[in-house]
This record gives structure tokens, sequence and C-alpha cells, in this order.
């Protein structure tokens, strides 16, 4: 089972010393998923502790952290492109430190590349060794030597880790660390570790906690959150969890991602039926509508598993929406199996959907396979399934004209302060007129206009 140790707040105390008199500041560009997002909430929350101050950009920040991204190559390419920008910031501040981190570093090819190539960045870190930030800040503020520190292995989880949220209604809360899966095409497990789950207990402490503070809403957060707990002995899993969280009293929704399809249990679907604060909304990958290539994917369940799935999840939460992650030009995806999956999401009608170019990853079985798909016909897929789905969210909220919703007010809309930005449960976006006192409150709106990318309201008196 795994070994949990709390934070060493030590690390922090001693680089504060230097920090603190100088003034510094700090810059954290992400890249990728919300378990990154959330990383960086962690590493902004530890270089706040050692007493560095927020910086507009890069120009201006005397740490500059880049937390990578390594699902597809263009994340990659990107990244490069912007560490090799701030060689020109540090010859004109030579004193800035450059921390490389994430995904992508956690890959000895490419933490290697990155010393080779760009000398000047003094801190590359993997994804196991983050919380030892403070120390490796420390070593270069006194001797100004880059280091490389990418452990091997996961450690074992790491508690009360000082986290910077932004002031708000949302948090995100991770529940469980890895993957298991090993889908073919899939870098994650690589370079995120095993599966390791948080015991229920801390994570029902940080987020009555988080309660206290005024968060409404929690994203619970795992690259596969269904194995929750099966870990710990098997004595709890997900469905436990979400019953436990219901139960905390400030928090008004409960949100989660990501599930997989092989692990979405019954007790799961009726958890999420019976727990109120857990919204209708159901992220549930497909990656593929074509039972050959989900099995060359390694997915573990077949087209017609998948709908019978779809099918029960509708019958016990009436009007759950559901999204998706489809990948177009898998390895020997061919014009029929591409077809499948244009029927499935015909079929399944999904909300909204994730869509991807199949991009070969180093390392996992997929970028070995025969019959790589040309970038031609990747991007013609691409653009059709785009087409289909879009017409199928467009309907969907079509249907939502008239009808009154729950919105959580999150924040004063951008373009008009006399109007509120808030989501519905099933996560869409919903404008309308009120004032900043509505802030963090449930309201009933009246949905009188579909927009493409949001919906506009009235309060109901
Ligand atoms: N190429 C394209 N998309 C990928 N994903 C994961 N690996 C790859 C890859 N090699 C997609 C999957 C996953 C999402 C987070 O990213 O759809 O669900
Ligand atoms: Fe990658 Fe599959 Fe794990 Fe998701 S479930 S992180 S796609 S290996």
């Amino acid at each position: 089972m795994n070994q949990a140790t709390d934070f060493d707040n030590s690390l922090i105390e001693n680089v504060y010393k230097i920090v603190s008199q100088k003034d510094l500041k700090y810059f954290i560009k992400t890249w990728g998923c919300q378990m990154n997002e959330h990383d960086s909430e962690k590493i902004e929350g530890m270089l706040e502790h050692m007493g560095y101050m927020p910086a507009p950009d890069e120009k201006h920040a005397d740490i500059v952290v880049f937390n990578t991204c390594c699902v597809r190559e263009n994340a990659e390419l990107k990244v490069y492109g912007h560490i090799g920008a701030l060689k020109h910031l540090k010859r004109r501040n030579p004193d800035m430190i450059i921390c490389v981190c994430g995904c992508m570093t956690q890959q000895k090819q490419i933490s290697e590349y990155i010393k080779k190539t760009y000398p000047f960045v003094d801190i590359v870190i993997g994804t196991h060794n983050t919380h030892i930030l403070p120390e490796l800040v420390q070593k270069v503020l006194k001797n100004q030597s880059p280091i490389v520190s990418v452990w091997d292995k996961e450690s074992g989880i790491v508690e009360r880790m000082p986290v910077k949220r932004e002031k708000g209604v949302k948090a995100w809360v991770t529940v469980m660390y890895g993957c298991d899966n090993f889908c073919t095409y899939c870098i994650v497990p690589y370079v995120r570790g095993r599966e390791r789950s948080r015991r229920i207990e801390d994570i029902t402490e940080e987020i009555k906690l988080l309660g206290q503070q005024g968060y409404k809403e929690i994203t619970l957060l795992g690259q596969n959150v269904n194995s929750y707990g099966k870990d710990l002995g098997g004595k709890v899993d997900f469905a436990d969890l979400l019953y436990q969280v219901d139960k905390i009293e400030q928090i008004e929704r409960i949100r989660f991602i990501t599930s997989h399809p092989k692990d979405l249990s019954d007790r799961l679907i009726y958890a999420m039926r019976d727990c109120d604060k857990v919204c209708e909304q159901l992220h549930l990958p497909i990656q593929s509508g074509s039972s050959a290539i989900l099995k060359k994917m390694n997915r573990r369940y077949t087209k017609e598993q998948y709908l019978e799935l779809v099918d029960k999840v509708r019958k016990e939460i009436p009007g759950v929406a559901i999204s998706t992650d489809i990948i177009v030009g898998f390895p020997g995806e061919t014009d029929q199996d591409f077809n499948e999956t244009i029927d499935v999401i015909k079929r399944v009608k999904y909300d909204s959907a994730f869509t991807f170019i199949y991009s070969k990853r180093s390392g996992t079985p997929a970028a070995k396979m025969q019959n790589q798909i040309d970038e031609d016909t990747k991007h013609e897929r691409l653009y059709r399934l785009i087409e289909v789905q879009t017409k199928i969210s467009q309907q969907i909220n079509q249907k939502l004209l008239g009808s009154t919703v729950e919105v959580l007010v999150e924040q004063v809309s951008k373009k008009n302060q006399h109007k509120v930005t808030g989501r519905t449960r099933t996560g869409k976006i919903v404008n309308f007129q009120g004032e900043k006192d509505l802030i963090g409150k449930l309201i009933k709106v009246k949905i009188t206009n579909v927009l493409a990318h949001w919906l506009e309201g009235n309060v109901v008196k």
C-alpha cells in the first residue's frame, strides 16, 4: 500500500530567508490537462511560500517555471519554442532561474536533450519529485549551477503541499495519481507512474477546508478515477468517495474526470444518481468507435459494450451530459473504422467531444505499429468528425431554449459589468443580467438565447 508523507516545510523556510530580502517574482506557464494545471497550483503554492511574488510575464520574473505536457507532439514543440525564447532574457538577467518540469522532462531522453540544447536552463525536474523544488531552488540560489533531478520511480504521496488556488467558486482536488492502463498510444503511464490513491480522509479533509474557504464546486481529478481505491487494499472505491464528499456541507457541486469505460461500475452510476451534489455530467472517453481499433488501442471494451454502458448511464441519470475524447488516425484505422466512430458519435449524441489527431509517442507500442496513417487523411477525418459533432452539440443546446436551469455563478462577465457567468449542472456556460453579489450562489435561470459557445438567459424570480 502507498505511504503518504507530509510535505517538508523546512525546505521552504530555508529559501524564504534568501528570497524575501530581494523582492523576487515568479512566472509559471502550463501546458496540458487539468492535472497539470493543478500541479502548477502546487508549484505556485511552493513558490509563494518561498517568498516569491507573482510576475505578469516572463520578462519581469526572477524564476520562470514551464510545466510541460507530452501527450501529443505539437505540445512538446511549443515548449521547445518557449524555452529557446528565454535565452535572451537570461542573457539580460543572468540571476533569473529557469525551471522546466512536468511530463516532458520525466522522459530521460528529453531531460538530457534539454540540458544539452538549452544549457541556460537551471532546473530540470520530473513529475515524481516536484515537491523537492524548494531544495533545488535553494541550491541554485547558492551556487548557480544547473541541476537535472528526475526520479525514475514514483514517490509515495506527499500530502499537505501548499496550493495557490485562484480565488473563486471552483477548486480541483487530486484523488489519485498515475495510470496502469497502458493504452497503446499513450505516454501517460510512463511519465506519471503507477496508480496511487490518496487516503479518503486526506481528500475529505482537504475538501472540508476548501468549503470553509468559500469554494462551492469541487472537481475530483485522476487519470482514471474509476480505479480509485484499488491500491488501498480494496476497502473503498470511487463510489464510496463520492458518498463521503457529497456529505460535506459547504460544497454544492461535485464533478470528476476522467472515467475509463472499462471501470465504470454500476455502483458508481448509482452513486452519481443518488448523490445530490454530483452533477449530471460524465466525461467518458471512447477514443474510437471501431472495436478492431479499440482492441489495438488496448482499451478493453468493444463498441457494443460502450454503447450499452451509455444506455445504462442515461437510464439511471436522466439529463446527463456525456462528453468524450476521440483520436483519429490511429495506426491501421481504415475508412470503415473511422465511419464506425462517426456512427457512434451520432448514436451517443455527445454534448461535446475533444478530438485529437493521433500523435506518435516514442516508447509506446503504437509508435511501432505498421500502417501509420498519412497526415492528410488524419486531417480530413478530424475535420469531418468536428463537423458532425458541432451539429450534434448545437442541436443539444438548442433543446435548452425556454427551459429553466440551475446556474452556479462563477464571476462577473468579462464583457459586461452588469452580467454574470456561471455553469449549469451539466457544465454549460450561461451568461445573464446580474451583479457580483450573485457569485457563489445557485440561481434559477430561464434560457432565452443559444449561442455557439454559451447560453443566455434571465433570472427566474
Ligand atoms: N495521440 C493523440 N491523442 C492522444 N491522447 C492520448 N495520447 C494521444 C496520442 N498519442 C488523447 C486521448 C486522451 C486525451 C487526454 O489525449 O484521447 O483521452
Ligand atoms: Fe492514457 Fe489510457 Fe491511462 Fe488515459 S487511461 S491516461 S489514455 S493510458
